[in-house]
Formats: C-alpha cells, structure tokens, sequence
C-alpha cells in the first residue's frame, strides 16, 4: 500500500500478539462514530480518563458515541507531564472504587501520551488488570505511545521508571483531533515519525522530506498516511518483540539521551518529541564517530529534524556528567553497559553496547548547546 491509497478513507491495522491482539482504527471524524468502541467494552462500566485541555474539545463527542445503557463515569485530570506520577494514577483508582467499578470495567484514556501512559498503567493494575481502550489525540500519541503496551509514570530519578506492559483492546485515531494541535506538540509528534524512517525504513524517510511542510500544514492525506505507515512500523515491530527483549529496543533511537535531558530540565520543559529529536541527533553524531555514517547522512539527518521544527542542540545548563547520571539509568542498560540505540546506514538502527567510553565523553562535551 502507499500514500496515494491513502485518502480520508478509513483504514484499520491489525497488532498481531495471539489471543491479545487488537486494531488500530485510523480516521477522520471516528470520534463521533457511535458504535465505534462499542465491540472493545468488556462490560456495561467504563470510565473515561482525560484532562483539563483535552476534556472541553473532544469528552463530549466521545461520550455520545457511547450508549445510553453504559454505566460510564468521567474523571478529568490536571494537564501536563509533570503530573505523569503514582499520585495522579492513584487518582484514577480513587474514582473506579469510589464507583464500584468491578474487573469487567474499561477505562478509556482520551488525550495524549501521558493520559494514555497513565491510564493503561492503572487499567494493568487496577484489580490485577481490566480493560482499557486508548483514543489518542495528539500526533505523538497516535503514532507510538498508544500502540505497545507500554504504560507507566515518571520518577524523579528516572522517565517512565515505574509501570507494566498492559496492551489495550483497541485503538482508536481520529485524525480530525489534530487540528486543534499546537504546532509545537505537532512537531513533537514527528520527531517520532521520523524516528521509523531513520530505524527501519528509508523509503519512508525520503517521502518525510519530501512531504515536512505538507504534514506541518496539516496536509489530511499526508498526515493519515504518516500515522498509517508508522502504526504498521510499530505493529510489525511489537509484534515481534512485545516485552522489548530485542528488536524492540530499536524503537528508542534517540531516547537515551533524550530521556535525559527530559529528567535534567524537570519534566514538562522539553517536549518528550522535542527531547527526542535531539536525542536522535546524538544518536547520529555517535553513530558518525563510530565510522558508520558519513558526514552527508548526519546533515540529512539534521536536515529533516529541523524541518519538522525540533531542536538540534541540547540544553546549555546540561554538562557531561549531567548525562551519563541520567543514561546510566537507562532500562536498555544491562550489567551497567551503556546500551545504545545507533544508526549504521540512515533507515537501518542497531542496538549497541560496546561504545568507547571516551567517544561518548567526547560526543558529550562537544555536542552543540543553546
Ligand atoms: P501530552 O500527552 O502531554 O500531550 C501534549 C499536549 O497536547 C498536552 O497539553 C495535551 O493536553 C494536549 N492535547 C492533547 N490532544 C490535544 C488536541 N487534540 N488538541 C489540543 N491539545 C491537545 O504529550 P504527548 O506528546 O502526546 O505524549 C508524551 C508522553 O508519551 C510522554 O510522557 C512519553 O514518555 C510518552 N510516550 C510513551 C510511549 C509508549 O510507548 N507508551 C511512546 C512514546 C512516548
Ligand atoms: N516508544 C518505545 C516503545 O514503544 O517501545
């Protein structure tokens, strides 16, 4: 399939992992479509979890698509990722007990990556374990953190330290929700996107460079296209490797060092896409001392993050050991061996743990700041 089949048509993707796998529907205007999650409920209770921003633009459409014969609750959090902790998941149990919410329940985290990060980590929890349903509505979200399983909230010492695999029964995508997008979260949603074309796929990364201002333009062919072929990259992927034992891990190009300067700069003050953009520039000067990429493909690389509006230069306030404090934590890391995701060619990542420890020193000090 290619981008010209791909039209405001709705389309539908399939995460293959047995008698858990579950579809990725992606379209415009899904959101309204009553009946659409009526399949995915486990039972007659469902809570929809959302926040302050997300809840006065789209709680509603999603409620009425909803039947009438529901029990359904609603719990509105405060916005942001500094509020992605135990405390606000524990909010989230609060209301299902308070409501006497049984096992057969479905939680529906309605918002970003860090609604759908927390509200599959309480649905994994919550009574050892209900349904949850995720409809993402910003671009991050619908191309990678509600596609996985991966659930969880941040530490103090560490992003995304506390949490479980818990796949959800459905998504949901409703490309019309990025329009009420602010550019900045836009661009934070490609840095992602862009990621799958650098890991695994070249010929997608070509079609990115040539389509950047058509997507930032909220292009509607370009931009389903992109979320299509990004879910299907992911798909393929934790198909393969649900708990990340192995190809998994390729999913985190750039995030070693971009996890870092999320937790340096305390939480919320780098978009995690922002973040991760940067980090994936790291990740290509590395991958260029290791004698893998020539000079042209770093600039290509830096070419395309920079069109997608991303930073290119870490945080001045961050030093070397500010680094290696944070990476060290790293869940790739394995008998504290620095594990890095790294580039061989641009469209083909490995995972690697043998950098000279001096490179990396290197790459830290003389890395660009602003
Ligand atoms: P986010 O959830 O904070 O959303 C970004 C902002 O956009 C928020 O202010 C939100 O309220 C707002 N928003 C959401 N939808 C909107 C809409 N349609 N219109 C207007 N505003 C809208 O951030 P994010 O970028 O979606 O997600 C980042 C989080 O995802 C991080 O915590 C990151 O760790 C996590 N993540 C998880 C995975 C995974 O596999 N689970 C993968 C990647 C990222
Ligand atoms: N975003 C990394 C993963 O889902 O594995």
């Amino acid at each position: 399939m290619s981008q010209s089949e791909t039209s405001s048509a709705r389309r539908s993707l399939q995460v293959a992992l047995g008698e858990r796998s579950y579809p990725i529907h992606i379209g415009a205007g899904l959101l309204g479509d009553a009946g659409c999650l009526a399949p995915y409920l486990a039972g007659r209770q469902v809570m929809i979890v959302t926040n302050e921003t997300v809840a006065p633009l789209y709680l509603e459409t999603l409620r009425r698509g909803l039947s009438s014969d529901l029990e359904v609750r609603e719990l509105v959090l405060p916005d942001g990722e500094a509020t992605k902790t135990l405390s606000s998941v524990e909010r989230i149990w609060n209301a299902l007990l308070e409501a006497g919410f049984n096992r057969r329940c479905t939680l529906i985290a309605l918002g970003g990556g860090v609604i759908g990060d927390m509200v599959g980590f309480a649905a994994a929890c919550y009574q050892r374990g209900v349904a949850f349903i995720q409809v993402p509505t910003t671009l991050l979200s619908q191309v990678d953190s509600s596609v996985g399983g991966k659930t969880g909230v941040n530490h103090p010492l560490g992003k995304n330290m506390i949490g479980a695999f818990w796949q959800p029964r459905a998504v949901l995508i409703d490309t019309d929700t990025l329009k009420t997008l602010p550019p900045k979260e836009l661009s934070a949603g490609l840095a992602e996107v862009i990621k799958y074309g650098l890991i695994r796929d070249a010929e997608f990364l070509a079609w990115l460079e040539a389509e950047m201002s058509a997507l930032r333009g909220l292009d509607p062919a370009a931009l389903a296209w992109a979320i299509e072929r990004s879910c299907a990259l992911k798909a393929e992927i934790v198909a393969e490797d649900e708990t990340e034992q192995g190809v998994r891990a390729l999913l985190n190009l750039g995030h070693t060092f971009g996890h870092a300067i999320e937790a340096h700069q305390g939480y919320g003050s780098w978009l995690h896409g922002e973040a991760v953009g940067t980090g994936m520039m790291m990740a290509a000067e590395l991958s260029h001392r290791l004698g893998w990429l020539a000079q042209a493909e770093v600039e290509r690389a830096a070419a395309i993050i920079a069109a997608a509006g991303l930073p290119l230069a870490a945080p001045a306030a961050m030093g070397v050991e500010d680094f290696l404090a944070r990476m060290r934590l790293d869940k790739k890391n394995v008998d504290q061996r620095l594990r890095l995701i790294l580039l061989q060619a641009l469209g083909q990542a490995v995972v690697y743990d043998e950098t000279p420890p001096t490179l990396l020193d290197e790459l830290l000090e003389s890395f660009p700041r602003a």
